[in-house]
C-alpha cells in the first residue's frame, strides 16, 4: 500500500531527463559536460546546438554527433565519463594534447558504434579499462605514447573488426594475454607494443596461421624466453621488432617461412645456439642481430643471397674467420655493420663491389690486412691489428665521427625572407607564417644514409601528396635535424600553412587525423612511423568564434508533444505523492543501517545486496561540495547531482531537502525495494547514503535513448 511512496524516485528521474531533452540537442547536455572538465576548448563551443552552430571539431549526423576530433589544440583536463553517453560516436581523437591528462573512463564502453579510438601523445595514465573489449565496431585503437600502466586487457581480443592495436609508448606490464586474448584478432595488421614493460614468454597460442599481422612490434620492452614456432605462421608479417627484451634459446627455423619479411630486429637479447637461415626471405631489406649470445660462426654464406638487403647490423655477435667478398656486392647493400667480432684475415671488398656501399664499420676485430682499392664509403677499420703500429694512420683507422645528418629542407627556388616576425618561421616556399610542428619516427627504416636527400624529398612530395587529396590548406612542409635514435629514424617537421599566416583549430585537427588516423602513408620501404605534434600555440585571438547568446528553453519540433505530456504526467504524479505522504509522515530519525555493512554483506539484510551505502563525505567529493554545475535538476524532494565515482561510473544522486526527509525505516524500505528492482527499462540503484542527517539515492545514469524506456516502464506500473 505504500507502493506509491516508494515507486517515486523511479519517476522523479526520468522526468529530469526528459526536461533536459525538451527540444534540445540530445547530445548538448554531455558535451556541455565535458566542456566544463576542459581548458582551451575551441571558442566556437557557444549555443544550444553543437551540430546546427557547428562546434569546432564535432561532425555529426541527424542531429547526433558522430565525430569528436580534437587533435593538438592544447586541450587540459579529463575525459570525463560523459563521453559514454554520446551513443552515435564512430571517431574519438583527442590526440597530441599533452594536457589530458588522468584515467581512461570505463564509459568508454558505452560507445557501441565507435569505429576510431585515437588518444595519441596525451598524459593518460592507470590502467585501461576492460570496456575497451566491448567496443563491436572498433578499427583502430591508438593508445600510444601516454603513461598507461598495468595489463593489456584480455578483452581486446573481442574486436573482431580491429584493423590498427597502437599501445606503444606507454607502461604496460604484465603478459601478452591469449586464450582470451590477443589470438583472436584475425583482421588486426598492426601489433604496436614497442617500449613499455610487457613480461613472461611470449606464448605460443598468440601466432595462428588465421591472422594477417603485418607489423609486430615488441620492441624494447622486458619478455623472456624464446620465439615461439608458430610465429612462422603468420605469412604475411613484413617488419619483425624484438629488439632489446630478454629473449633467449635458438632462433626457431621456422621463422625463414616468413617470406615477406623485409625487417628483422633481433639484437640486443640473449639468442643462443646456430644463426638462423634466412634464406627464403628475398625481400628482407635490413638485418639486425646485433649483441645476442650466438654460437662462434663465420658469416654465413645464404647472407650474401639476401638481393634486397641494404642494411646488415651484426656488431657483437661473436663471427669469426674472414669477411665474405660476395657481403660487398649485395646489389643494394648499403651499411655493413660488423663491430666487435672475432673477424681475421684480409679484409677486400673484390673488383665489383656495389655502388650503394655507404658505410662499412668493422672496428674491434683482428683483421691484420686491407686490400686498399677505390672505394666512396665510409669505413672503419680502427681497433684491428692492421691499424696497429702505422706511421701514417690511414683515415679509416681513425675514431669513426658521430654523423647525424644535418639535413634540411632546402628553399624553393626562391629567397628565403630575412628577417621573420617572432615565431614565424620562412617556409620552403620563402614567406613567413606559423608552422605546426611535430616529430616523425620511422620505426624501421631500409637505409640508415642519413646524407642521402632523396629520402627527404620522397616523403615530402608524397605528404604533399596526402595534404592535397584530402584538401587540407598547406603550402609545404619541411623536414630537418634526421637523427638515428635505438634503430629508429627521428625527423623534424614542420608544416607550413597556406592562404594565411597560421592554421585555424580546425586545420590543425584534420591534419593532425591525417597521421593519428595513418591516412598518410609514407612511401613503401619506411616501414612504420608515428606522428606526435608540438602544441600550437598560434591560433588566431580574431577567430575566436562569434560569442552567440546560449539560446534556453527553445522548445522545438516534434518533442513538443512528449514534453507536455511528460510534464503534466509528473505534476499529477507530484501533486498525489504530496497528498499521501502528509497523511503518514513520519518523523522519527532511527538508524536502521547501524549493523549492516554492504561491503561485507553480514546477512543481517540480504535484501541490500549490490548496493553501497556511501558517506556523506564521499558524496560530497564525488559532486565537488554539490556545486551547481553538477546540478542537473531539482523537484519539490530536492535536488540531483550529476557525479562520477572514483571507478568512473556516471551517477546521478537525489539529494532529499531536510523537509522532505523521512524515516529511516521508510527510507530504508526504499532502498529495499529499489535493490531488488532489476528491470532492463529501469535506471538502477548503485547506492545511497544516510549519515549526517542526509538522504540520498545514488542511481546509475541513463541515457537519453533509454528515456522513452524508463517512462513506460514507470507508467504503466499499477500505482500511478
Ligand atoms: C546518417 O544516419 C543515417 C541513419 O540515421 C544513415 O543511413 C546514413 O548513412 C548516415 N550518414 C552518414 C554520412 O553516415
Ligand atoms: C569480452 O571478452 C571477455 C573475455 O576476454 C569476455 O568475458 C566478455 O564477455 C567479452 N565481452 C563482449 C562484449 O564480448
Ligand atoms: C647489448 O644488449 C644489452 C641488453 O641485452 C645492453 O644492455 C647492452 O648495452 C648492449 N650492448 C651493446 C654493445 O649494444
Ligand atoms: C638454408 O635453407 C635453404 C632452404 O631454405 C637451404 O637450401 C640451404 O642449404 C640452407 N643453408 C644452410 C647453410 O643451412
Ligand atoms: C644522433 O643524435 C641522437 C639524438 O640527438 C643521439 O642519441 C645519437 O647518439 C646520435 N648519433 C650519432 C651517430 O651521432
Ligand atoms: C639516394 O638513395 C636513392 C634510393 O634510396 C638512390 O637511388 C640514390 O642513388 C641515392 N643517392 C645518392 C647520392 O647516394
Ligand atoms: C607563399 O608563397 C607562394 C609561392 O611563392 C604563394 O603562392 C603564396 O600565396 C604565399 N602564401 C602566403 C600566405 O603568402
Ligand atoms: C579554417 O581554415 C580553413 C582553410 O584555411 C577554412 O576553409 C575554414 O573556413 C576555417 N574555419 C574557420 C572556423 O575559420
Ligand atoms: C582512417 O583510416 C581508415 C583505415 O584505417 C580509413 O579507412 C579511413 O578512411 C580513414 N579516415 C579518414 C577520415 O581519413
Amino acid at each position: 500500500m505504500n507502493m506509491k511512496v516508494r515507486i517515486e524516485p523511479l519517476l522523479v528521474l526520468p522526468l529530469i531527463y526528459a526536461w533536459l531533452a525538451c527540444g534540445q540537442n540530445e547530445d548538448l547536455v554531455y558535451l556541455e559536460a565535458l566542456r566544463d572538465s576542459w581548458q582551451n576548448i575551441p571558442p566556437n563551443w557557444v549555443g544550444s546546438d553543437p551540430c546546427r552552430d557547428k562546434w569546432d571539431g564535432i561532425s555529426c549526423n541527424n542531429s547526433r554527433v558522430t565525430s569528436i576530433t580534437l587533435v593538438n589544440i592544447n586541450l587540459m583536463g579529463e575525459l570525463s565519463g560523459d563521453i559514454g553517453q554520446l551513443s552515435e560516436l564512430q571517431v574519438l581523437d583527442l590526440s597530441y594534447n599533452k594536457g589530458l591528462k588522468g584515467s581512461l573512463t570505463q564509459e568508454i564502453g558505452k560507445l557501441k558504434k565507435l569505429l576510431h579510438l585515437h588518444l595519441i601523445g596525451c598524459s593518460f595514465n592507470g590502467p585501461l579499462p576492460l570496456t575497451l573489449g566491448s567496443l563491436p565496431q572498433l578499427t583502430s585503437l591508438s593508445l600510444n605514447c601516454n603513461g598507461f600502466t598495468g595489463p593489456i586487457p584480455p578483452s581486446i581480443g573481442n574486436l573482431s573488426k580491429l584493423f590498427v592495436l597502437d599501445l606503444a609508448d606507454n607502461k604496460l606490464s604484465g603478459s601478452i594475454p591469449v586464450s582470451p586474448g590477443l589470438d583472436l584478432l584475425f583482421n588486426t595488421r598492426h601489433f604496436h607494443f614497442g617500449n613499455n614493460r610487457l613480461s613472461g614468454e611470449i606464448p605460443s597460442q598468440l601466432f595462428n596461421s588465421k591472422m594477417t599481422l603485418i607489423h609486430v612490434l615488441f620492441e624494447d620492452n622486458q619478455l623472456t624466453g624464446t620465439i615461439p614456432l608458430t610465429l612462422g605462421l603468420v605469412q604475411k608479417l613484413e617488419v619483425l621488432r624484438l629488439d632489446s627484451n630478454l629473449l633467449s634459446g635458438m632462433i626457431p627455423s621456422s621463422i625463414n617461412n616468413l617470406k615477406l619479411l623485409k625487417q628483422l630486429y633481433l639484437s640486443n637479447n640473449k639468442f643462443e645456439g646456430t644463426l638462423p637461415n634466412l634464406t627464403s626471405m628475398s625481400f628482407l631489406n635490413y638485418l639486425d642481430m646485433s649483441n645476442n649470445s650466438f654460437e662462434q660462426s663465420e658469416i654465413p654464406p645464404w647472407i650474401s643471397s639476401l638481393q634486397s638487403l641494404t642494411t646488415l647490423m651484426m656488431h657483437d655477435t661473436r663471427l669469426q674467420g674472414k669477411v665474405p667478398v660476395d657481403l660487398f656486392h649485395i646489389p643494394q647493400i648499403e651499411n655493413v655493420i660488423l663491430r666487435n667480432n672475432q673477424l681475421d684475415g684480409t679484409l677486400d671488398f673484390g673488383e665489383s663491389y656495389s655502388e650503394s656501399l655507404r658505410l662499412i664499420d668493422v672496428s674491434y676485430n683482428s683483421i691484420t690486412a686491407f686490400t686498399q682499392r677505390r672505394y666512396s664509403a665510409d669505413l672503419i677499420l680502427n681497433n684491428n691489428p692492421v691499424c696497429m703500429g702505422l706511421k701514417a694512420r690511414p683515415t679509416y683507422c681513425d675514431d669513426p665521427k658521430e654523423s647525424n645528418s644535418s639535413y634540411s629542407t632546402p628553399p624553393n627556388n626562391c629567397i628565403p625572407a630575412a628577417i621573420c616576425s617572432v615565431d614565424q618561421v620562412s617556409s620552403p616556399n620563402c614567406n613567413c607564417s606559423y608552422p605546426y610542428t611535430a616529430t616523425l619516427t620511422f620505426k624501421a627504416t631500409y637505409f640508415s644514409d642519413l646524407g642521402n636527400s632523396t629520402i627527404y624529398t620522397s616523403i615530402q612530395s608524397s605528404m604533399m601528396d596526402s595534404f592535397i587529396s584530402n584538401q587540407l590548406p598547406v603550402d609545404s612542409v619541411s623536414l630537418s635535424n634526421p637523427t638515428m635514435n635505438a634503430g629508429n629514424l627521428v625527423i623534424n617537421l614542420e608544416i607550413f600553412p597556406s592562404g594565411d599566416v597560421r592554421f585555424n583549430r580546425s586545420g590543425i585537427c584534420q591534419i593532425g587525423f591525417l597521421f593519428s588516423n595513418q591516412t598518410y602513408r609514407p612511401p613503401s620501404n619506411f616501414g612504420p612511423y608515428t606522428f606526435l605534434g608540438n602544441s600550437y600555440n598560434f591560433f588566431s585571438a580574431a577567430s575566436n568564434g562569434k560569442n552567440k547568446p546560449v539560446s534556453i528553453g527553445v522548445i522545438i519540433g516534434g518533442s513538443v508533444g512528449v514534453c507536455v505530456l511528460v510534464l503534466l504526467l509528473f505534476i499529477v504524479g507530484l501533486h498525489a505523492y504530496r497528498q499521501k505522504r502528509k497523511a503518514k509522515r513520519s518523523t522519527k530519525m532511527n538508524s536502521p543501517f547501524a549493523s549492516w555493512d554492504p561491503e561485507k554483506d553480514n546477512g543481517g539484510y540480504p535484501q541490500l545486496k549490490g548496493t553501497r551505502s556511501f558517506t556523506f563525505e564521499e558524496l560530497n567529493t564525488f559532486t565537488n561540495n554539490f556545486t551547481a554545475t553538477a546540478n542537473i535538476g531539482s523537484g519539490g524532494y530536492g535536488m540531483v547531482y550529476r557525479a562520477t565515482l572514483p571507478n568512473g561510473q556516471l551517477v546521478a544522486i537525489k539529494r532529499a531537502q531536510h523537509r522532505s526527509t523521512r524515516g529511516g525505516t521508510e527510507f530504508r524500505t526504499e532502498i529495499e525495494l529499489l535493490s531488488r528492482v532489476h528491470h532492463k527499462n529501469l535506471v538502477s540503484l548503485v547506492g545511497f547514503c544516510f549519515d549526517e542527517g542526509e538522504q540520498m539515492l545514488v542511481y546509475e545514469y541513463i541515457a537519453n535513448g533509454s528515456l522513452k524506456d524508463s517512462l513506460s516502464g514507470t507508467f504503466s506500473s499499477p500505482t500511478l
